[in-house]
């Protein structure tokens, strides 16, 4: 499949696909959570406000709820994880449904299998959900075209990572109580990046400015048009890293994801130059507000893009991203399989 549709273009994001364009204009039903893209602010919103609920069950001795007892989960990761994978492992554990893991090494994909038919066998076992991560941009809406459980991406491609933009967004609100009005910059390499696509969406949906900062090389084309007047009008492309942490309230750090332009030319000299010239150390974090916060979604290559005293410093809330994003599955999991009654 790969070699057939290479070099189909996003029709937003113009970045590279691996699958015709036409599918991701595929309209999910409302349980599917595919892309920020097909969720408007109320129901983000929704969404976070449905995670409240699980905030303070990580505290508690036992961390057992009952409300999707005798429901199937099936976590189906075509690409490495440690967060996404384990946090939807533990959320469908901790609402009590059953939760399958199965990796790209494991399934029948490494005999020749499709993933249409990867999906029509998994379906034929009745799963209520099926959460998918793939290299393939456009894999989970694929999914959620041929089965009938509900599809949940986990990452696909340089797409979406929605429950990441997501967990970020309810990391952003507790600490900073609501999100309108916010500077958030994002920084590090956008143009590879699920993690930027579906937190500019899901940030300018919810009323913040959003800077992307990173050389040219790193910016994609375009990117402040994903979300056509909305974007246009809310994200602005910086490419000095002093001018995209001036006063902002968010800082979000991205690694250079060199498994996805293996074998292009460099985009950029060597590491420590891109560390010298965009990375997040305590003299350029200073240009950000005091009481600026730092994200960063994983996996983090200290002294590259985050300098370890950053990366541990009182500012910091990646762990607490991790730690907060299992009840932001929770919630993803529960409006999935039982919608409205969640
Ligand atoms: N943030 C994130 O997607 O991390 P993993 O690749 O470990 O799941």
């Amino acid at each position: 499949m790969a070699n057939d549709l290479a070099g189909a273009i996003h029709p937003n994001c113009g970045h590279r696909l691996t699958i015709p364009p036409w599918l991701l204009l595929y309209e999910g039903v409302q349980r599917n959570v595919v892309s920020i893209a097909d969720l408007d602010a109320a129901e983000i919103v929704a969404i976070l406000n449905h995670s409240d609920r699980y905030w303070s069950l990580a505290d508690e001795p036992i961390k057992k709820l009952t409300s999707l007892r005798g429901r199937t989960v099936i976590n189906l990761f075509f690409e490495s994880s440690t967060r996404t994978r384990t946090s939807f492992e533990l959320a469908a554990k901790r609402l009590s449904a059953e939760a399958i893991n199965i990796s790209s090494a494991a399934s029948s994909t490494t005999k020749g299998e499709t993933l249409i038919d990867t999906a029509r066998n998994l379906q034929s076992m009745h799963p209520d959900a099926i959460v998918v991560r793939h290299s393939f941009g456009g894999a989970a809406a694929v999914l959620a075209s041929c089965v009938k459980a509900a599809v949940i991406n986990a990452g696909d491609g340089q797409h979406e990572h929605p429950t990441q933009a997501l967990l970020d967004a309810a990391t952003i609100r507790r600490h900073k109580g609501s999100i309108a009005g916010l500077e958030v910059v994002i920084v590090g390499d956008i143009a590879h990046s699920r993690v930027a696509r579906s937190n500019i969406l899901c940030l300018a949906k919810l009323g913040a400015r959003i800077r992307v900062c990173a050389p040219w090389t790193l910016l994609p084309r375009g990117i402040e048009e994903i979300g056509g007047a909305l974007t246009r009008e809310r994200v602005r492309v910086v490419t000095r890293l002093e001018d995209g942490l001036d006063g902002a309230d968010v800082v979000m750090m991205l690694r250079v994801q060199s498994e996805r332009f293996a074998g292009e030319a460099c985009r950029f000299p060597n590491t420590r130059e891109l560390s010298r010239t965009f990375g997040l150390s305590e003299r350029t974090l200073a240009f950000a507000k005091p009481d600026a916060i730092v994200m960063h979604p994983g996996p983090m290559n200290r002294g590259v893009e985050i300098s370890p005293q950053v990366a541990d410093g009182p500012r910091a809330v990646i762990l607490q991203q991790v730690s907060w994003g299992v009840a932001v599955r929770m919630a993803v999991l529960e409006r999935a399989i039982l919608g409205d009654a969640a």
